[in-house]
């Protein structure tokens, strides 16, 4: 097999370097293991970023995509395929009805259809959005406009688009952002790539009522937190709240690019005949896998297993007395580690080298999302490794600070 570093070497001549070149080569998932082109074994606490639900190789996600790929790979939008209206059905099923699909490839892809879903069904005179400062919608120009990140943002502005921030969770600061002439509040209930940060309670009902009162569509991004991320199948329903527009990827698949947007009571109908579209959307491969999905998280009880392993490990993160863990934030099997210094990427790194898959995801948080199969015995090793990993990225920050 190629080893890992030549792999880098080749990735670095022949990739464009947005990514930088990625530190760990994988070939091989099993489970929430995962294996690197040199052989060593990874326990994956991160699944490819809150996607791999089912973990790696999942038989009923093997049997799914293999016999998908067998009878019909693809059919594009010209022709009706029976998995897509399955998911669909599936997906508005479990929202509660009274709600239509678009089928997209990627997350920011299904923001992108929800941005022209709302514009198609705003009345004339509303003009702007809505969103939270550090909120992440994707990176596609429609998306990115929404995204509170000036650091990604900036640089491929202007966007033609008049988006004002709001600092995420501040009720206030919504309702003076808001009014007549809004076309739409995009918000995530949690913020993932911020680092895991919740709003407080009783924020999406608050965002609720403020679309009502100015007639702004509500759009949740869902593309994080969706799909059993935290416990529940959607983190709205912990609300009670239904948005206007939920959009949704990442679990959905298991591993598999789709992403959905759905549009519930006027905003199910409000696209016109050829307003909107995408050759892959809803792709039957995609669309299997994600009723594969589906049915092992019911079959499996995966929702409920999620909640307890989320108590487990939030419980467990609790009890580790050490400086550099401030605390941890987060719901369910999506969690942040509060560091009480920017180390996040020595602790990425010195988990790596002991065999541990985390996220840096911002300068002193480490996001830990696994797959939502993961075992108590598994969250044990990983919580009796994390005072060692802890000491060793204090003892690199220390060096590199010299
Ligand atoms: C909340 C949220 N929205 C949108 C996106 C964009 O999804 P994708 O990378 O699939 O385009 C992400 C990805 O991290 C996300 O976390």
């Amino acid at each position: 097999m190629t080893s890992s570093s030549t792999l880098r070497e080749r990735f670095a001549a022949s990739l464009m370097p947005n990514y930088g070149v990625p530190p760990v080569v994988l070939t091989l998932g099993r489970g929430c293991e995962v294996y690197d082109a040199d052989g060593r074994q990874y326990l994956d606490l991160i699944a490819g970023i809150a996607v791999s639900s089912l973990g790696h190789g999942h038989p009923a996600m093997v049997k799914a995509v293999a016999h998908q790929a067998a009878t019909l790979a693809h059919t594009s939008n010209l022709f009706v395929h029976e998995r897509e209206v399955e998911l669909a059905e599936r997906l508005v099923g479990l929202l509660g009805g009274d709600a239509k699909v678009f089928f997209a490839n990627s997350g920011t892809e299904a923001n992108e259809a929800a941005l022209k879903l709302v514009k198609r069904a705003a009345g004339p005179g509303r003009h702007y959005f809505v969103a939270a400062s550090h909120g992440f919608h994707g990176r596609t120009s429609g998306s990115l406009a929404l995204t509170g990140k000036d650091s990604i943002r900036e640089p491929f502005g202007p966007f033609g688009m008049d988006v004002r921030f709001v600092p995420h969770g501040d009720l206030d600061a919504l309702r003076d952002a808001v009014d007549e002439s809004c076309v739409a509040v995009f918000t995530e209930p949690t913020q993932g790539e911020a680092g895991v940060v919740p709003a407080p309670e009783g924020y999406l009902a608050g965002v609720r009522e403020i679309c009502d009162a100015t007639g702004a569509a509500f759009v949740l991004d869902e593309i994080q937190s969706g799909i059993g991320r935290t416990g529940a199948w959607f983190a709205h329903q912990s609300e009670d709240v239904r948005p206007d527009v939920l959009t949704l990827a990442k679990g959905l698949g298991g591993g598999l690019p789709i992403g959905a947007c759905v549009g519930f009571g006027d905003y199910a109908d409000a696209f016109h005949k050829g307003d909107h579209g995408s050759t892959f959307g809803g792709n039957p491969v995609a669309c299997a896998a994600a009723l594969a999905v589906i049915d092992t998280i019911e079959n499996e009880g995966l929702l409920a297993h999620t909640a307890v392993m989320g108590d487990l490990l939030a419980e467990q993160l609790d009890g580790i007395d050490h400086p550099l863990l401030a605390g941890q934030r987060g719901s369910g099997l999506w969690r942040a580690l509060e560091l009480s210094g920017p180390h996040a990427a020595h602790v990425q790194e010195q988990a790596a080298v002991r065999g541990f898959l985390v996220n840096a995801v911002a300068p002193d948080a480490v996001r830990i999302a696994p797959p939502l199969v993961i075992t108590p015995e598994q969250i044990g090793v990983f919580i009796e490794a994390l005072p060692t990993i802890l000491d060793a990225a204090e003892a690199a920050a220390t060096k590199e600070q010299q």
